[in-house]
């Protein structure tokens, strides 16, 4: 496995957070002393990815100002003596940010898609901008060490066991238990907010990924079937149905607590529990 990229695709509109989201994205919100997109740059550093590519839309640009060098400010801290803030401010020196505009928010799946030709890793981290996995390992890591047992060009899901009365909110794998080695799981199907009774497991996708290129290749193909990108969404995980038959999926049951910032509940919980 050589994965060295990420690709974080921020450029959602963040409807839950209107009308704050008019004037800030959401993934600037603070927590700790920092924005919401700072941990999800950490979670790639702390695994050895210094390339990163931020999918935005037209009015986002202060996630990626946010990691931009200031060198007017760094000279005037260092000549103030500010070494502590200087520190902080140098603390993104080594990643290499690039930044590709959705022109249109068509959906997860197109926002990815727009980052493919920026892609040279395979496989290819990819972040949403809303789920933090609170806990001893992120979860980026806990998917890295699964994938390196994975066949090559695998999909590696981020799963959580949800209760089942919430399986309605999230996109549910169905599992083949005798391929399963305990929180890595042998994906059979998987199906969109299903009711608790069709459900066919409570394991939830969480938006965190693996993805080989032929995932690119199967969300051009959905593109091209929908005659271009035209008014409806299209969903990373439309390109993994397509996938299902051809390509090897697996999810992984993060260990850790995963927080979904990207509704003011969450997010209030993130802010109680990571102060
Ligand atoms: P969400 O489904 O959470 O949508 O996107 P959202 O726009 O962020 O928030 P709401 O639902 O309007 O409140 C999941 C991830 O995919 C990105 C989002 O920025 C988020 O990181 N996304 C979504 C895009 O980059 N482009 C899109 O067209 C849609």
């Amino acid at each position: 496995m050589r994965l060295t990229q990420a690709i974080l695709p921020v450029a959602g509109l963040g409807t839950r957070f209107l009308p704050w989201t008019k004037v800030i994205p959401k993934e600037l919100l603070p927590l700790r002393n920092r924005p919401m997109i700072a941990f999800l740059v950490d979670e790639c550093l702390g695994n050895g990815i210094t390339d990163i590519c931020f999918v935005i839309s037209h009015g986002k640009e202060l996630i990626p100002q946010y990691f931009t060098k200031d060198l007017a400010l760094e000279a005037l801290l260092a000549k103030r003596g500010k070494v502590d803030a200087l520190q902080e401010l140098c603390r993104y020196a080594e990643v290499r940010f690039t930044t590709i505009y959705q022109e249109e928010q068509l959906g997860d799946g197109h926002a990815v898609l727009q980052a493919q030709t920026w892609v040279q890793s395979t496989p290819v981290a990819v972040l949403f901008g809303d789920d933090l996995i609170v806990g001893k390992a992120t979860g980026l890591q806990q998917l890295m060490s699964a994938y390196t047992g994975l066949p090559e060009d695998s999909i590696l899901l981020c799963l959580e066991d949800v209760p089942r009365e919430y399986v309605r909110k999230y996109g549910i794998v169905g599992i083949d238990e005798r391929a399963t080695q305990g929180r890595l799981k042998k994906v059979t199907h998987l199906i969109e907010k299903p009711s608790p009774e069709e459900a066919p497991s409570t394991f939830g996708i969480v938006g965190k990924y693996i993805i080989p290129r032929s995932t690119f290749s199967a969300l051009t193909r959905i593109v091209e079937e929908m005659g271009g990108p035209a008014g409806k969404e299209i969903r990373l995980v439309d390109a993994f149905l397509q996938q299902l038959p051809t390509t090897q999926i697996y999810g992984y049951a993060v260990e850790g607590k995963r927080i979904d910032t990207g509704t003011p509940e969450g997010y209030r919980e993130a802010v109680r529990i990571m102060g």
